[in-house]
């Protein structure tokens, strides 16, 4: 029987430092997101934490490691050139897969100079560059999706439209007939009510609506900067998601502290999968003058069906 264990953590917002917008740049949203950052983000982000976070998954040594969104602020062209080599640090291409969050896609930028320095990470298995793109590793299939779109001032939703919805449905299908555990990745929870309006995936429904006849085995997002377990309705019971705070914040307000889990999955042959997602969670805070390590904090176990059992049930 197989297994892989794998690391996810979700939205480093690394620095903004030395960038700014300029010039045209300013018209945009990126206007409010940067005094945003300059009066508040900055004081909660701290690389100090995303640092201590990264050489903890790395001494837990994961045979891979997913990261749901994020990794910008206001998605201008120097975040991109130092998130590609941030990334480059974090693993190989093949040993890390990205989904983009709404913060990466806040303002429209040429691919080439913005998500498009990402690519590696975000690639089929074959090397095209799509949405939803799907990485086999062991009995895991991992799908990214991307919900990141700019959306107007005030708000922070996501949307996958209709095309990828129904790539998606295609391959989860596929995925399921050949016994694979089928682990989609989306910035964006999309669970009812587990985020605020603002913030909501608008196409959450559909996406519901296909999970609810293909099955998935586990949805892993960001966005929330919180922990979230929540259930979505599947063919054969419920589908787990689980939620990550940002891997850079201190604690804040009713916020978390960052937090990263390490998910193991294993085929119990017909038993179905037992996944278990062990949670870490930060103590110590730089901007206290504590040195920022991480603990346990929490352990969910998920026993689930097989897609091809759920069909020889319902026969
Ligand atoms: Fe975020």
């Amino acid at each position: 029987m197989s297994h892989l264990r794998f690391a996810h953590f979700s939205d480093p917002h690394l620095p903004l430092e030395p960038d700014k917008p300029r010039g045209w740049q300013w018209l945009s949203k990126r206007c409010l997101s940067y005094a945003s950052w300059r009066r508040k983000r900055r004081a909660i982000h701290d690389p100090a934490i995303t640092q201590a976070l990264v050489s903890d998954v790395k001494r837990a040594m994961p045979e891979h490691i997913v990261v749901t969104g994020d990794i910008a602020n206001l998605a201008l062209p120097g975040e991109f050139q130092r998130g590609a080599a941030w990334l480059a640090g974090l693993g190989a291409g093949a040993a890390v897969s990205y989904v983009p969050g709404n913060h990466d896609a806040l303002a429209f930028l040429p691919h080439e100079q913005g998500l498009g320095l990402w690519d590696a990470h975000m690639r089929d298995d074959d090397g095209r560059v799509m949405f939803p793109y799907c990485r086999i590793r062991g009995p895991v299939a991992f799908i990214g999706l991307n919900s990141g779109v700019p959306s107007p001032l005030g708000l922070a939703t996501g949307r996958l439209g209709a095309a990828q919805i129904a790539g998606l449905e295609t391959l989860l299908s596929a995925l399921g007939q050949r016994g694979l555990c089928r682990i989609i990745l989306l910035h964006h929870p999309v669970a009812a009510g587990a985020v605020p309006w603002r913030k909501r995936l608008a196409d959450a429904p559909t996406l519901r609506a296909v999970l609810a006849r293909t099955g998935a085995e586990l949805l892993l997002h960001g966005h929330a900067h919180r922990g979230i377990y929540a259930a979505l309705a599947g063919p054969g019971g419920l589908i787990p998601t689980l939620t990550m705070p940002s891997a850079s914040a201190r604690r804040h307000g009713r916020y978390p502290q960052a937090r990263w889990q390490m998910i193991a999955v294993e085929d119990q042959g017909t038993s179905g999968w037992r996944i278990e997602a062990c949670v870490r969670t930060l103590t110590g805070d730089p901007a206290l003058g504590q040195r920022p390590d991480f603990a346990a904090f929490a352990r969910y176990v998920f026993l689930l069906p097989k897609a091809a059992e759920i069909k020889v049930r319902s026969a």
